[in-house]
């Protein structure tokens, strides 16, 4: 997964960015970055308005919410702002100036840290249940073909045994051979038998050290996951190109993809924090950011109809970004450090 995505031809690193590929809540309205302005400003107050104020986008695609930061952000804070995208793929070239491009989060950020859809794209491990216990599933990048590997190792094991242990082994392959079907449970279709499982791990080490990088003030990540009472049978793991849906085969054609342990992130991000966590779908998190999907009212539309026609279009944009079955759905975890602010207040 690793090759595939961040190899010399990985997927992220040598195409057209992500954009091409998905859309995420950046790309889907000026909303979310407007909201996010809104959150770094009372960040700001709370920080005291620091020298430098640090907006450290983390796994930034072609910089897509940096520019319009850049753009949006007010004289108050323009003089003291510090845009820094940390990416993994070649800075663009028609990147503005203003804007930092780096392969690693600085040490020391002061400000707000923002990770979307980043998690998501960290690689990490599968694991199938055999009749020998859990082992770690292989697969061919050339041809997709899956074996059985290795026994997991202890911390995989002990992070299975804590974070995902929703399924009794092997409780899904009695129910398969004893209905001779899996359609009584939709979801054992989607991966295999549904003993597989997704080793997060490594997402919760990457927020660890991300956090690990902060000074002071609050780190976001945005991103499509599960909590402990609802982990997917068989996993989530899936793959994207060109806006469809594809088998996850790790060849460098396409996104490889698996949702989050939210849970299990924001715990670890907690225990280097040394402070609590906010955990809220993105629905709730922007409308407590002041995102108001409502319709402008019908009067408008003959006072001022190209004024109706902005105001419907960025309702309906608000709409998506806090559709419940959509990108609404996605989590927002925050994680405060050093800093006293409950950053859903923020209005
Ligand atoms: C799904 S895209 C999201 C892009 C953007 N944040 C957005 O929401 O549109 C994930 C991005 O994270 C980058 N990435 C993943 N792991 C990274 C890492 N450890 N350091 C820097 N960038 C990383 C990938 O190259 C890719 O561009």
């Amino acid at each position: 997964m690793a090759t595939a995505l961040y190899g010399p031809d990985g997927f992220f690193v040598s195409g057209p960015g992500p954009a091409a590929h998905f859309r995420t809540s950046v790309h889907a309205s000026p909303v979310f970055a407007s909201c996010l302005l809104r959150l770094l400003s009372s960040l700001d107050a709370a920080l005291g308005h620091p020298a430098r104020l640090d907006v450290v986008d983390v796994g930034a695609g072609r910089g897509e919410l940096l520019r319009s930061l850049s753009v949006a952000v007010g004289v108050s804070l323009a003089d003291r702002v510090r845009l820094i995208a940390v990416e993994k793929a070649p800075r663009p070239e028609d990147l503005p100036a203003e804007i930092e491009w780096v392969d690693e989060i600085p040490q020391g950020v002061t400000g707000l840290l923002v990770a979307t859809e980043w998690l998501d794209n960290v690689p990490l491990d599968l694991a199938v249940h055999t009749p020998e216990g859990w082992r770690y599933l292989q697969v061919n990048p050339a041809t997709g073909e899956e074996s059985t590997g290795d026994p997991l190792s202890a911390e995989d094991a002990d992070w299975l045994a804590h974070w995902w242990p929703a399924l009794p082994p092997d409780a899904s392959i009695k129910k398969f051979a004893s209905t001779g079907t899996a359609k009584t449970d939709a979801n054992l279709l989607i991966n295999g038998l549904g003993d597989r499982v997704e080793l997060g791990r490594s997402r919760d080490e990457a927020w660890a050290e991300a956090i690990g990088k902060m000074a002071r003030g609050i780190a976001l990540a945005v991103d499509y996951g599960h909590l402990r009472g609802g982990r997917p049978v068989g996993g989530s793991l899936t793959g994207y190109r060109g806006g469809r849906q594809v088998a996850p085969v790790p060849d460098g054609s396409c996104d490889v993809t698996a949702h989050v342990a939210m849970d299990s992130v924001a715990s670890a991000g907690e225990r280097v924090a040394r402070c609590a966590y906010t955990l809220v779908s993105q629905r709730e998190g922007l409308r407590a950011l002041g995102a108001d999907g409502g319709r402008p009212p019908l009067s408008l539309a003959s006072r001022d109809p190209a004024g109706y026609v902005r105001a419907l279009a960025a309702a309906s944009s608000v709409a998506e970004l806090t559709d419940p079955a959509g990108l609404g759905g996605h989590w927002w975890l925050l994680q405060p450090v050093d800093v006293t602010l409950d950053p859903l207040m923020a209005r």
